[in-house]
């Protein structure tokens, strides 16, 4: 399949090519590296050892979004670009609502223009909002606490109410829960960008010696050792449940959305022990008070997507421990 990967040379759209290209499919990058950098589309290639072409733009530019569907012939999209601090979201919510919203609007203008009805949506289990109690399954009320989540919840339903009025369209809104881990050649994996605020990324530098200390937020949480408890999801993991949305992609009849996770909960603390055992390293770490907008738990329901798109996860959480280090060790080399 000729596949158009928005925000390809990102941390999850990085790994879905190399995922994508290794099964066979053609793939075009279309990206501006407001957050990423363009020697990942050169690991890419020297993972798989095939060619990918690159179109350097802004989604947010409607004539270039009309010139890269109107000089390609694609049949799918799978749409990673966009923003997603949700911290600098609540600073800068037009900036968000702009760029998420304004960019996918001209995705789907240009897929209705050229007649390309198949598109994989970059949602997050950020929609399930802070009332659900896990494990959360796509049927849930949805909500958000912040404007990226608003973005993505938005997206969702212009996606959903396109696909309707469209009839014949097949759209998988993928929802991820937290990806971490990076590609066992340690090419391509999460690029820390300042301060991180998730938490993988934040041990690393503390592993890396470029942070002092990590921050555990909140340790009176109604959880097995009072700290947050998230579903983390292999980011090759993740780039294989891409793989099997487009799989399945002819059998989805509108929009229809699917968890991507593992379906297990780990703790902050359980994860930074799996760190320092799976490194052999020691993680500096102090209790600090709960982040606003955090949830006690979070999980996946897993069983749609197993289901439908025969999506299971096969990656441990030591693997994830592992290769993140892998990849971020290698950076300061
Ligand atoms: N945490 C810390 N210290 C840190 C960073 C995080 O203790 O320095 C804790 C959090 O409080 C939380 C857990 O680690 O309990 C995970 O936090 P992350 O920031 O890594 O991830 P979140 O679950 O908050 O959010 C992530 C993505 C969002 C996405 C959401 C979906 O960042 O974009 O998952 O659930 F929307």
């Amino acid at each position: 399949m000729k596949v158009l990967v928005t925000g390809g040379a990102g941390f999850i759209g990085s790994h879905t090519c190399v995922e994508l290209l290794e099964n066979g499919h053609e793939v075009i990058i279309f990206d501006n590296f407001y957050n990423s950098s363009p020697d990942v589309i050169e690991r890419i290639e020297k993972i798989t050892g095939k060619s990918v072409k690159l179109v350097e733009g802004d989604m947010c530019d409607a004539e270039t979004v009309d010139k890269l569907f109107k000089d390609n012939e694609f049949e799918c999209i799978i749409h990673f670009a966009g923003l997603k601090a949700v911290g600098e979201s609540v600073a800068k919510p037009v900036f968000y609502y702009d760029t998420n919203i304004g960019g996918t609007l001209n995705i789907i203008k240009a897929m209705q223009k050229y007649d390309v009805k198949k598109l994989v949506f970059s949602s997050s289990a950020t929609v399930y909002g802070m009332n659900n109690v896990a494990p959360y399954n796509e049927t849930m009320p949805t909500s958000a606490t912040n404007p990226y989540g608003w973005t993505k919840l938005m997206i969702e339903q212009i996606l959903t109410d396109t696909a309707k009025a469209q009839g014949d369209w097949h759209i998988a809104l993928l929802r991820y829960f937290n990806p971490i881990g990076a590609h066992s050649s340690g090419l391509i994996g999460e690029k820390p960008n300042g301060i991180p605020n998730n938490l993988m990324p934040y041990i690393t530098q503390v592993a890396a010696g470029k942070l002092e200390c990590l921050n555990v937020f909140g340790d009176d949480y109604d959880t097995h050792d009072g700290t947050g408890v998230r579903d983390y999801i292999h980011v090759c993991d993740l780039a294989i449940g891409h793989m099997k949305a487009l799989n399945h992609i002819d059998e989805i009849d509108g929009a229809r959305q699917f968890n991507l996770g593992t379906g297990v909960g780990y703790s902050v603390l359980d994860i930074v022990k799996a760190f320092e055992k799976a490194n052999d390293i020691t993680i500096n770490y102090k209790i600090a008070p709960r982040r606003p907008g955090d949830i006690a738990t979070c999980f996946a329901d897993t069983k749609r997507a197993y289901d439908e798109l025969g999506f299971k996860t096969e990656r441990s959480l030591e693997d994830m421990c592992q290769s993140s280090w892998n990849f971020v060790k290698n950076l300061y080399k």
